[in-house]
């Protein structure tokens, strides 16, 4: 599944008009795609709109709890039923509101039920009363729900959503990421592809060139394996003596002579400028108490095991309750999951900090890039948040994230090179790329697949 074979790809994927276009009929209507949190529909009669390339669809919970989703457009003429502006910096996000009994088209004032169902049209003996339900009612879009997330997906011959979450969807629902919410959400109009963007928080191997400062604090050696759909990095080390199973993910030793003191250095580094996501404040204080609880000489394994001990106490006590992760989850749980096509999550027990793109509009050079941190909060006490437009700099976004937005529109940039001979992933760490392509030429008519590097 994840031979670690030399291969390149070609760049009409993040380049080409004519690409982004195809996207809108090969790609976008057959995939799962995720809309929002399902806490933003909590109530009967909440509705949002969720919007890519060409398409907008409805979605909106029913009087019974369950969730229904339609193409926003109305069967007589095709006006959008719901008018969604472009997304506009500063003003538009999405479209969305609370308590719908049901939706009339601003046109003719045709009328639609929340089942979809038309209710009214105006003079309907005008068609010599031959219009039919099936003729006038919303064209319906699977919806479904994973890890407190909305999906839907526009192709009525879909794989349920488990079975394309396949073991990915598992090993992330070990997390309970459904019973985390929402600590800040921001979003940015960015001048790259959305590949690009999506590939720029893909690989830990950026690490070592983009965030420099953080090799005082850790080693970022990486590996990426392919799971079907999806893929994960996770830290691996180039040297054995150093390998350990508590290093997994985001919880693991900083890089020191005193485990104490650098597991502490490492997260609250992490934590402070990545926008204060990838890890919480329990983690980053139960660290601070390493250096005074444990003895000299302790290893990096035992010092790991306590701070994860003395943390998740911690959070107990203020009403937090950490899931129990099972081994075999623990073994394949990696550092973050790149889920097919455009989103990402970096994923701890309390935590998610996580992305998604979507293209702007018909040009290939930008996206709509969004990122959200997910928290496990006490109850009642999770804070109200909502999409707010942030440009791309350290004061919005954190300095981490400022780097990894200095890099993407200059890769988009210099991929139009006529001296870009195709990019060369690493076949170690950069598998999480190449597997995006393999993908995405599946639904593209082999447009843009890997091809092995020739070389003897
Ligand atoms: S287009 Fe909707 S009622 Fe005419
Ligand atoms: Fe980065």
């Amino acid at each position: 599944m994840d031979d670690e074979v030399l291969s390149t790809y070609p760049t009409e994927a993040f380049l080409s008009k004519e690409y982004l276009e195809a996207e809108k009929k090969l790609l976008w209507p057959r995939v799962w795609q995720m809309v929002e949190r399902e806490t933003d529909l909590p109530n009967p009669g909440d509705w949002m709109t969720y919007n890519v390339a060409d398409e907008s669809i409805i979605v909106l919970r029913k009087d019974d709890g369950s969730l229904k989703a339609f193409h926003n457009v109305c069967p007589h003429r095709g006006r959008q039923l719901v008018s969604v502006p472009d997304m506009l910096p500063g003003k538009v996000h999405d479209v969305r509101g609370n308590n719908r009994k049901n939706f009339i088209c601003g046109f003719h004032g045709w009328t639609f039920d929340l089942d979809g169902q038309n209710t009214y049209i105006l003079d309907p003996q005008d068609w010599d009363n031959k219009l039919t339900p099936e003729m006038t009612c919303l064209s319906e879009v699977k919806v479904d729900t994973w890890a407190g997330y909305i999906y839907i997906n526009m192709d009525p011959d879909c794989v349920p959503l488990k079975e394309w979450m396949g073991r990915a969807g598992e090993i992330l629902g070990a997390y309970e990421l459904d019973k985390m919410r929402y600590k800040w959400r921001q979003w940015a109009i960015y001048d790259c592809n959305w590949k690009t963007a999506i590939e720029a928080f893909l690989e830990p191997y950026h690490v070592a060139g983009t965030h420099t400062q953080l090799l005082a604090y850790g080693d970022y050696y990486a590996l990426s394996k392919q799971y079907g759909l999806h893929s994960v990095s996770s830290y691996d080390t180039r040297d054995d003596k150093f390998k350990m199973n508590e290093s997994a993910g985001t919880t693991r030793a900083g890089k020191g002579d005193d485990p104490r003191v650098s597991t502490y250095e490492l997260i609250r580094e992490n934590y402070e400028t990545v926008n204060y996501s990838a890890s919480t404040e329990s983690l980053v204080k139960a660290a601070s108490r390493l250096k005074d609880e444990l003895p000299e000489g302790v290893s990096p394994q035992e010092c790991i095991a306590y701070w994860l001990k003395i943390a998740k106490e911690a959070d107990a006590e203020r009403g937090v309750i950490w899931p129990e992760i099972p081994d075999d989850v623990m073994a394949e749980t990696g550092l973050a999951w790149g889920l097919f096509p455009n989103q990402n999550i970096l994923h701890g027990v309390t935590f998610a900090l996580c992305y998604r793109v979507r293209p702007y509009g018909d040009d290939p050079d930008k996206c709509i890039f969004e990122s959200y941190a997910l928290e496990r909060f006490p109850e009642g006490e999770e804070p109200e948040t909502e999409w707010v437009y942030a440009d791309p700099t350290g004061d919005n976004w954190g300095s981490v994230l400022a780097q990894d937005f200095s890099n993407m529109q200059f890769v988009q940039k210099g991929m139009k090179s006529s001296g870009f001979r195709g990019p060369l992933p690493n076949p170690h760490q950069e598998q999480k790329v190449i597997n995006l392509h393999r993908n995405l030429a599946n639904f593209m008519e082999g447009r843009g697949a890997p091809t092995r590097l020739d070389i003897e």
